[in-house]
């Protein structure tokens, strides 16, 4: 059995108000340690609900969360980095500075802040762009800069909101080899909030399909990729499986979702 390294029991999500919205559950979900799971499901069904409590920043209204054996609630606990959707990137800031935010914030030292935002920057290949600012970026370098700003935490598991929804499908695919080579060289868990299925097929080792709203997990697809993949395995025949089973789950709640 492998460890598990995040847990859901009985998660469910309304958020209230005077007609309150049921997002999510009540669902089950065990990530294992060191897994690249990938989410889809139709737009509204509670995608980022979902990341949003396990990442601690909003409480479920029922169930019970764990990472790494203790309770999350309240805030993101450490050793958990979240990576948003493009342009979360301070537009003031250079891309240096932008690294060493959290870092500075936390209160870390000169000399290690330094350290780590080298390698960051090094290993996302921003290295010739340090001092610029990220309207001096594409959409691909500014989303690089967002994933060096969660590397430079050492997070033990990432968490992404359809990190790469605003960037052209060449740059998509080339960003996933990058998340590919992050996932396999830091060895931390990742979970992929996505609305691509080609992306959620080629990235990850399991797939969960959620259902239209409130979103439960209708489908756990094994992709059963070797860890050294990259988006070559777009031309195995064996993608063209995998994306198939996601659609023919997905395909039905998609079209609930559009009130068909
Ligand atoms: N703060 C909120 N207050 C009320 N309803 C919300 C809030 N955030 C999201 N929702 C609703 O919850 C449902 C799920 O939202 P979300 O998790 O953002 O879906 P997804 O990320 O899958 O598109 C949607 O119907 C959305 O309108
Ligand atoms: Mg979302």
């Amino acid at each position: 059995m492998p460890e598990i390294h995040a847990s859901m029991r009985g998660i469910a999500r309304i958020y209230p108000g005077p007609k309150p919205v049921h997002a999510l559950g009540p669902l089950d979900l065990d990530i294992a340690k060191g897994e690249f799971f990938a989410v889809v499901g139709p737009s509204g069904c509670g995608k980022s609900t979902l990341l949003d409590v396990l990442a601690g920043l909003s409480a479920p209204t029922e169930g019970h969360i764990t990472f790494e054996d203790k309770p999350v609630a309240g805030t993101v606990p450490d050793g958990i980095g979240v990576v948003f959707q493009e342009d979360a990137s301070f537009p003031w800031l250079t891309v240096q500075d932008n690294v060493a935010f959290g870092l500075r914030r936390a209160g870390t030292d000169a000399a290690e802040v330094a350290r780590r935002v080298d390698y960051a920057i090094g290993f996302m290949g921003l290295r010739d762009f340090a001092k610029a600012y990220p309207a001096q970026l594409s959409g691909g370098m500014r989303q690089r800069v967002c994933i060096a700003r969660t590397l430079v935490l050492q997070p033990r598991m990432i968490l992404l909101d359809e990190p790469f929804g605003a960037l052209d499908q060449q740059t998509r695919l080339l960003m996933g080899d990058e998340l590919l080579r992050l996932w396999r060289e830091t060895g931390a868990t990742v979970l992929l909030i996505t609305h691509a299925l080609d992306e959620a097929a080629m990235l990850s080792d399991r797939v969960g399909v959620m259902s239209a709203r409130p979103g439960i997990f209708i489908d756990l697809v094994e992709t059963g990729w070797p860890r050294d993949r990259d988006s070559r395995i777009v031309s195995d025949p064996a993608f063209g499986a995998v994306t198939g089973r996601l659609w023919s789950s997905l395909r039905v709640e998609s079209m609930k979702a559009m009130g068909r």
